[in-house]
């Protein structure tokens, strides 16, 4: 089973439709998929139209068992586990727990065994909270979304040092950094130029730079607006494309997608060569 985190300190740079593409890209290739929200602003909930009865927040809690809380066939394998504001409180809540850093990872333990998932994915909020170190310890790999500002970069410096921060506390756990993710890409802009540049020339986040990425598409807020992906509300637009990419990518581990890391591509995984694209030559339509 995948575990993947949704992760960038960083607000407003598509987290969570990236989570919601990801997850929702890959139940449509027929994997069973859990999407978690692990954000009290319960974005997930408000993009796809959930109303949720039980939620992230008394999973947690321990207030209810993961039978009650998960709401089921928000798409065809597709299940998700929603927030709301009142999560909010779970860090003053939790303050007492003993291990609470590791509250998420135990509630789902048995989660492949008694209810057959392939992969879960998990959105964070903006911020190295109690809950996002959660996410992290639950997670596996992780997704990093950048958007194109010179800010962006910095925050995915300082997710990177937090996710350091729990490799260094829990060194027997699994978590790798699987890809950071471009978005809001917009080749023609010198914002878009700069920001791959400097991404490109970090040690630890170059290697796993996945290119093109995103392209900025406003289809993506239409789609949410009307509570579908945008493979439902817009299923040729670039978004739609891009996304099926980075789908690709995870599925696939980059061995024959469209997309590839510098890092794979030193050493694929399978063997394969897959196609580059260089900052240089990211295209993007206007
Ligand atoms: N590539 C893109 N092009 C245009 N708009 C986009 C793109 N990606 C995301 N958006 C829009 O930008 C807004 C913020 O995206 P999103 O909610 O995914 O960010 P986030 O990182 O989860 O934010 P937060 O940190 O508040 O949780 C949304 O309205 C979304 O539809
Ligand atoms: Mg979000």
């Amino acid at each position: 089973m995948r575990k993947l985190a949704v992760v960038n300190m960083k607000g407003g740079v598509g987290k969570t439709t990236t989570a919601i593409h990801l997850a929702a890209g890959l139940a449509g290739r027929g994997a069973r998929v859990l999407l978690i929200d692990a954000d009290p602003q319960g974005n997930v909930g408000h993009t796809l139209g959930l109303r949720p009865e039980r939620t992230f927040e008394d999973l947690m809690m321990g207030d209810a068992a993961f039978d009650s809380v998960a709401i089921r066939g928000v798409r065809q394998g597709l299940d998700v586990v929603a927030s709301t504001p009142a999560a909010f409180a779970l860090e003053r809540r939790l303050a007492g727990e003993t291990q609470r850093e590791t509250i998420l990872s135990r509630r789902l333990r048995n989660l492949r065994s008694e209810h057959g998932y392939d992969a879960v994915v998990v959105d964070c909020s903006p911020a190295m909270n109690l809950l996002t170190f959660n996410a992290l310890l639950f997670a596996e790999e992780i997704v990093v979304p950048v958007g194109m500002d010179l800010m962006a970069v910095i925050g995915a410096r300082q997710t990177l040092n937090g996710v350091a921060q729990v490799r260094e506390l829990w060194p027997e756990r699994r978590l790798e950094l699987l890809a950071v993710l471009p978005t809001f890409v917009h080749s023609g802009n010198h914002a878009t130029r700069a920001t791959l540049d400097a991404l490109t020339g970090d040690r630890d986040i170059g290697p796993r730079l996945l290119l093109p990425g995103i392209r900025q598409c406003i289809d993506l807020n239409y789609a949410t607006a009307s509570h579908q992906t945008v493979w439902e509300y817009a299923p040729k637009s670039r978004a739609a494309a891009d996304y099926g990419k980075l789908v690709d990518f995870v599925e696939d581990s980059g061995a024959s997608s469209g997309y590839a890391t510098q890092e794979r591509l030193a050493a694929p995984p399978f063997g394969a060569s897959p196609a580059i694209a260089t900052p240089a030559e990211v295209q993007t339509e206007v």
